[in-house]
């Protein structure tokens, strides 16, 4: 609606994890690093909304073309199901027995890839779904018979931080012992917020990525507390109110007005704002989850239907 009155190409405060928009944060940055040097298990943590989907996207895109990877998605597949969908995502033939022969050909084919000096990848996004057995499970597959073994298969669990919790459970000792670097993805800083509002604007085509005044960036990272997901829901209400009132600038007026209506559903009353905390502000909160695991389905279905 508001993209022709501000000159822009696309929506550049999409709630998809679009690759092509990522901006890295010090804590984005650092994990991609570690999961770019593939030191065996991985595990990734950040709460909601910190882009944690958006990176293993970006990744999928960096790693070589020498590595094979597969995405496996918020599932809650035992173990046998898992080696299952990695055949099948592999292109790896399929013997139609038993799971141990599904293994056997798993294993075959992670061996004669180090051979090859090939890697392999498996990104497990909101890990937190798997059962403690399938985690458990999971670590002897990476670990099979070599010492070289996190050359064989490089494991990225990611997840919200409650996966921290599930690792520390007594049967997952042996995965926890391969574990390597462990990266939490934080919450941006308030540069960090300015830098990622204009870098999605710049992405977006917009001809002025000084679209958001200082102030009013000032008060978009004090309301989400550097959350993207929240800035993204944010920037894109602060547009449709500029573009309402014929205002080619976000200001923090505009800004106030924005979250005013997220909190309460309804136009600020004249000029006063209401603080943050209270029962709306957790309602908001609410919603921003509910948002992300809309999105984290229809992001499921997609990466799975390909
Ligand atoms: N570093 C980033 N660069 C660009 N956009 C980002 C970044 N981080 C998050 N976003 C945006 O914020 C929103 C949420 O990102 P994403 O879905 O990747 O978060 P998440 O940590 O995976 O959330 P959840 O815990 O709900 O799965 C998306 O719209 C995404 O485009
Ligand atoms: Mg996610």
């Amino acid at each position: 609606m508001y993209l022709s009155f501000f000159g822009l190409g696309e929506h550049p405060f999409n709630l998809s994890p679009d690759p092509r928009f990522l901006f890295l944060g010090a804590s984005h940055r650092e994990a991609l690093a570690q999961s770019l040097e593939r030191k065996g298990i991985v595990v990734l943590t950040g709460e909601a909304g910190t882009g944690k989907t958006t990176l293993l996207l970006a990744l999928r895109e960096r790693l070589d073309a020498d590595t094979a990877v597969s995405y496996v998605f918020n599932t809650t597949l035992p173990f046998d199901g898992i080696v299952e969908y990695l055949l099948e995502d592999l292109g790896i033939a399929k013997p139609e027995e038993s799971p141990a022969r599904r293994l056997a050909a798993l294993n075959n084919f992670l061996s004669e890839r180090e051979r090859a000096g090939q890697s392999t990848t498996l990104i497990v996004d909101e890990a937190q779904s798997l059962d403690v057995p399938a985690l458990a499970r999971l670590g002897m597959l990476s670990n099979l018979e070599t010492a070289t073994a996190s050359k064989r298969l490089q494991i990225l669990l990611v997840g919200p931080p409650e996966l921290e919790a599930k690792l520390d459970h007594p049967d997952v000792q042996h995965l926890k012992e391969l574990i390597g670097p462990r990266c939490r993805i934080q919450p941006l800083d308030a540069h960090e917020v300015h830098d990622y509002i204009r870098n999605r604007l710049r992405v977006a085509g917009a001809p002025d990525t000084g679209l958001f005044s200082e102030r009013a960036i000032e008060r978009i990272a004090q309301y989400s507390g550097g959350i993207p997901r929240v800035i993204n829901i944010l920037g894109d209400h602060c547009l449709l109110f500029a573009y309402a009132d014929h205002k080619r600038r976000v200001d923090r007026h505009v800004v106030n007005r924005a979250i005013a209506y997220l909190k309460e559903g309804a136009h600020a009353p004249g000029g006063s704002f209401p603080g943050d905390g209270g029962g709306s502000l957790r309602r908001f909160r609410r919603i921003v989850q509910i948002v992300g695991i809309a999105l984290a389905s229809a992001l499921a279905g997609f990466i799975l239907s390909r």
